[in-house]
């Protein structure tokens, strides 16, 4: 167990960004973080002062009871704005009001309307960058409210909706500092936006100043890296980096570095603060974990560095505790690994699906969830080289569920020498049913890993599934790290997730795994849910150090976990209030039973339901949350960072024209009468 420790001195809060010298060698911060805000530029434009945690007074406290947004009495002139923008300085233009990419599409926008735009935007953008690049966009589009959708049959008309008034597109820390201080000492509401895959609408935000950390994509190889108890290789990443690039950095250096399994997911942003999974999550832990030192800008505006030694509340919070809440990360140290191979053991059941002649690991792109008008998305695997999959086609369902049960069964082993596992259950409709899954084992050799998953084959028999082991060539371990990526492409698309960490203990008792089983193909083959399940096991001793010494914000459930498992539907836009409300309700029901098999477990943040009950247990832990709230009450007594369920978030609420539920498009305001338990310890 791991208390946190003093929380950050007064002198620092008063003081600001003073830092101990710590024993770094190389780490230097990247050159766009040395140019920041000064008083002297700040000159007698007071929307830019530096604020004071100290003397501020509590969210609950006084102040305006909602944001300020266009129209409203207190939103900033434009003689303001403007003054911003060229506070922000340098030759590009660093303050942007983007035109949603949509518009293109809306014939009563007679200004953005272009049929060729739109058409290019429903049919290639998906295959290309351009909703990842976009300034505004956001991938999961029903948290904006959908009001300017890329569609060739559009209702109604372009709306900015749920999507921010103001973009800084920050590639300095002082464009960051001047938006931090500009929105606190306004009353703007501040949305942070990385990549924008977001599935539970954090980086959006109606009426809001966005700081876009996209561009901040710099890169450095640290080969001898000291900080703390730390001695070996080293990177420091941008706050911008994406997976794929940061692969490519991998290959360049020859080296390894735990990164999300999405290629343009970012490699820091959301990712990294709400614990970040990838393939080697059960060898080297999370993502949360590999963070030696973080560079952030936090709520008052200034810029510090967060480690072991220095502002070790905020180190222990980004860690794990949660995106969009304690400050703006800038760039961050992690740990660098040598190369490591991954061999993989593909899986696959289906049963009363028409054979598919060569199977290419493309699942049908399009079908219908039984009961709903609700189509499947455009699911992409991962990929899986042609040839070694033996389809297993089945004939009754009985079979199938057993089939499936004996490979879940299965995961404790894979994850017991650092492996994970990957899988789905699709409901095809009329009681058909396709299971996909891998099991992936780092630096093994093929030979032993066919060896270690011979047993689950051998069950496969017992229940009457004959499929062979695949015999995995000796090199069939691919490198890990070593592939060149150029990003492929991505849409945005409205998959909603509902997660659960279902513990080790689920696994341990025959009774309760079977009941467990149970649940989750009721989940599937009654609510018509599509089911998606990583097995990791990234405990504590494997995180390693700093986690091992200093603990983290990341919600324990994650160190107890075997499974990280989510029922997965698409929400579509343009449903009414009640009908989303209807879908929350009815998902429900299944996720409950979900939580009583569960006690006390909890939900990955980043791929759960912003509607989860109790989610201030569910994401970060009871014990957790009180202490992560403590540390942004500190940190921002403002309340400056708001995204939906993050900690703190439960003081505001959206309040939106329709209610909506957890839509972003509407204002944000304090919960009338809110009043906190606890306050800060600066103040006790
Ligand atoms: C196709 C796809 C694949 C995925 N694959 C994985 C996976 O392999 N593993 C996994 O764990 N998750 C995965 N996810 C989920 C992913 O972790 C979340 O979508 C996450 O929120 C993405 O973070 P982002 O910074 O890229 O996106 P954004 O939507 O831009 O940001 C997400 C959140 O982080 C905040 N944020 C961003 N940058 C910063 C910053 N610099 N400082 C402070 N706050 C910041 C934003 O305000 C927002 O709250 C995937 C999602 C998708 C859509
Ligand atoms: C990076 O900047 C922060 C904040 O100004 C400072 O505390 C830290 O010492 C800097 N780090 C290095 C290695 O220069
Ligand atoms: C602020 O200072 C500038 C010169 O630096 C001056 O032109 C301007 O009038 C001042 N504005 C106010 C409100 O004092
Ligand atoms: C953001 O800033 C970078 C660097 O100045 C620039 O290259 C890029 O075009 C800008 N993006 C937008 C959308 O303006
Ligand atoms: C900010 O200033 C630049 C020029 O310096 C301009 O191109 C840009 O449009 C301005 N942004 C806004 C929102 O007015
Ligand atoms: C859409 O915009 C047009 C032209 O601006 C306007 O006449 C019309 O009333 C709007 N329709 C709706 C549904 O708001
Ligand atoms: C990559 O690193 C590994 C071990 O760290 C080393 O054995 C190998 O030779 C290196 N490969 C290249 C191409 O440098
Ligand atoms: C599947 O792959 C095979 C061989 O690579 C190819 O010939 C075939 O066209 C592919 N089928 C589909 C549907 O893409
Ligand atoms: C599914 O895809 C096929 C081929 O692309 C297409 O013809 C069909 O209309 C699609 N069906 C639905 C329901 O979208
Ligand atoms: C599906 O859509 C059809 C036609 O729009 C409608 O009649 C039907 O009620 C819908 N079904 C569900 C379950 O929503
Ligand atoms: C599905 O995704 C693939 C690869 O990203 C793409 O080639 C294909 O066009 C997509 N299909 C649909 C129906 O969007
Ligand atoms: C299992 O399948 C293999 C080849 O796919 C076949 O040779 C063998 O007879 C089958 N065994 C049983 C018990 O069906
Ligand atoms: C990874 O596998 C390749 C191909 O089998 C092999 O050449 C390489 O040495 C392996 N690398 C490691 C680190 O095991």
């Amino acid at each position: 167990m791991h208390l946190l420790l003093a929380l950050t001195s007064v002198t620092v809060l008063v003081g600001g960004c003073f830092s101990s010298a710590a024993s770094i060698k190389g780490g230097g911060n990247f050159t766009w973080e040395t140019v920041q805000l000064t008083t002297r530029e700040i000159g007698n434009f007071t929307a830019l002062r530096f604020g004071n945690p100290y003397f501020a007074s509590d969210v609950d406290d006084d102040g305006p009871e909602c944001r300020a947004f266009p129209g409203s009495s207190d939103w900033p002139e434009e003689s303001e704005w403007k003054q911003l923008n060229v506070s922000l300085g340098g030759g590009a233009p660093a303050l942007l009001r983007p035109v949603p990419p949509g518009a293109a599409c809306y014939p009563t926008d007679s200004t953005h309307y272009n049929p060729a735009t739109c058409r290019f935007l429903v049919r290639q953008a998906g295959l290309t960058h351009f909703w990842i690049d976009d300034p505004l966009s956001v991938l999961t589009q029903w948290p904006q409210g959908g009001t300017c959708m890329a569609t060739l049959n559009v209702a109604g008309n372009c709306t900015r909706g749920g999507y921010p008034e103001y973009v800084v597109n920050a590639t300095t820390v002082k464009h960051i500092q001047a938006a931090v201080n500009f929105a606190r000492n306004k009353n703007v509401r501040v949305i942070i936006k990385n990549t924008g895959h977001d599935f539970g609408g954090r980086s959006t935000g109606f009426g809001s100043l966005s700081i876009w950390v996209h561009n901040l994509k710099s890169f450095e190889f640290l080969p001898e890296y000291e900080q703390g108890d730390y001695s070996g290789m080293a990177v420091r990443v941008g706050a911008g980096m994406e997976a794929w690039e940061l692969f490519n950095h991998m290959a360049d250096h020859n080296i390894t570095v735990i990164a999300p399994g999405g290629s343009t997911v970012g490699a820091v942003g959301g990712w990294m603060a709400a614990g970040g999974h990838g393939p080697l999550s059960s060898k080297f832990g999370l993502g949360s974990d590999q963070a030696l030192s973080i560079n952030v800008v936090t709520a008052d505006g200034r810029f510090v560095t967060a480690d072991t030694e220095n502002n070790e509340d905020l180190f222990y919070a980004l860690r794990g505790g949660g995106p969009s809440t304690y400050g703006v990360m800038t760039s961050v140290i992690m740990k660098a690994y040598p190369p490591i191979n991954l061999t993989t053991v593909p899986l696959s059941l289906s049963v009363n699906t028409p054979p598919m002649p060569t199977f290419n690991f493309t699942l049908p792109t399009n079908g219908t969830i039984p009961g709903t008008n609700t189509s499947w998305t455009n699911f992409t695997l991962p990929p899986i080289s042609p040839g070694t999959r033996t389809p297993g086609m089945l004939s009754d369902a009985e079979t199938f569920w057993k089939g499936v049960r004996v490979a879940y069964k299965f995961t404790p082993k894979v994850l017991a020498v650092g492996g994970y596992t990957y899988s789905y259950i699709y409901p095809l409709g009329n009681n058909s049913f396709t299971f996909t899954s891998t099991a992936s084992v780092p630096g093994m050799p093929a030979s032993e890993v066919s060896k270690l998953m011979q047993p689950m084959f051998d069950d496969l028999h017992k229940v009457g599934i004959n499929m062979t082991n695949p015999k995995l060539p000796e090199n069939a371990g691919g490198a890990y790290a070593g592939r060149r990526m150029n990003g492929g492409g991505d849409q945005p698309v409205n998959t909603r997730y509902r997660s659960r960490l279902w513990p080790r203990t689920n696994w341990e008792n025959d009774g309760l795994f079977n009941r467990s089983m149970a649940a989750i193909r009721t989940a599937i083959e009654k609510g018509g849910y599509t089911f998606h399940a990583i097995g990791y096991g990234p405990s504590e001793e494997v995180a390693g150090y700093p986690v091992t010494d200093v603990g983290s914000g990341l919600n324990p459930a994650w160190r107890n976990a075997v499974l990280h498992a989510s029922l997965m539907e698409v929400q579509p836009t343009g449903i009414t209030a009640a009908e989303a409300k209807e879908r929350d309700a009815r998902v429900l029901k299944y996720t409950d039973v979900f939580r009583q098999l569960t006690p006390g477990a909890g939900a990955y943040m980043n791929e759960g339901d912003p509607a989860e009950p109790n989610w201030q247990q569910a994401f970060f832990g009871e014990d957790n949350y009180d202490t992560l709230l403590g540390i942004k009450q500190d940190r921002d007594p403002w309340g400056l960072f708001w995204a939906q369920t993050t900690v703190g978030s439960e003081a505001w609420e959206v309040r939106t024209l329709d209610g909506y539920p957890c839509s972003q498009n509407g204002r944000l305001c304090k919960v009338k009468g809110w009043e906190w338990d606890r306050k800060r310890s600066t103040l006790e």
